[in-house]
């Protein structure tokens, strides 16, 4: 009886000594320092990055539980490739695929990540990129990715991401939208 009255004690001790704690480090760090540290250390929503269509429902639940689906958006296969890939995740790696998306999903796969896909690379590079690129990220028309061309044409390289909200046709929400999947790139002095 003792014996148990003594080691509740001692754990109420060392809740107490965690609350301590947290409490102090809460309000050291503060609390939105820790929310913006944890949302950087995010891996970015790349299913933003997958165009609107039939089959895309389908791919991100197929195609995001083992390696993500960062892994799709830069690929150029023929259909016969995504067949023969898509074929592959589910008998050598059992993914979780039904037989009757099989069509779906290698239709939407080639025809948004075949031959004819502009994103060569991620982050996509804001210096570098077409305006057919730059119309794949979330919230940019075709208007907004021209208005990106020519500003960086008449004001030189974009040297922070941050500058995109100097174009015309990017707000606040828009930036926030796509900052995770951009990069200025190294700069060349
Ligand atoms: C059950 C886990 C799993 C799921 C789900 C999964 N994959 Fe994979 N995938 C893997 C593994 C493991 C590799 C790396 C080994 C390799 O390259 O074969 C891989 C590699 C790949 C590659 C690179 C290699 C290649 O074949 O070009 C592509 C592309 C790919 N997966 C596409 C997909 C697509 C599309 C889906 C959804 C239909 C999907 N994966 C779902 C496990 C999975």
């Amino acid at each position: 009886m003792l014996r148990i009255c003594r080691s509740e004690t001692g754990l109420m001790r060392r809740r107490l000594v965690l609350l301590l704690c947290m409490l102090a480090f809460g309000s050291v760090a503060g609390g939105n320092a820790i929310d913006s540290r944890v949302s950087e250390m995010q891996e970015p929503e790349w299913r933003l990055l997958l165009p609107e269509d039939e089959g895309r429902v389908e791919v991100e639940l197929s195609c995001s539980n083992c390696h993500g689906l960062k892994q799709l958006i830069t690929q150029r296969k023929s259909e016969a490739g995504w067949r023969a890939s898509v074929q592959k995740m589910a008998s050598s790696y059992q993914a979780p695929i039904d037989r009757e998306d099989f069509p779906i999903l290698v239709s939407y796969l080639s025809k948004h990540f075949g031959e004819g896909n502009v994103i060569e690379e991620l982050p996509i590079n804001i210096n570098s990129c077409s305006a057919a690129v730059l119309k794949r990220l979330p919230g940019i028309s075709t208007e907004t990715a021209e208005e990106i061309i020519r500003f960086r044409d008449s004001n030189g390289r974009f040297t922070n991401v941050e500058d995109l909200l100097h174009v015309k046709g990017i707000d606040k929400g828009t930036y926030r939208k796509l900052k995770a999947f951009i990069t200025v790139g190294e700069s060349t002095k």
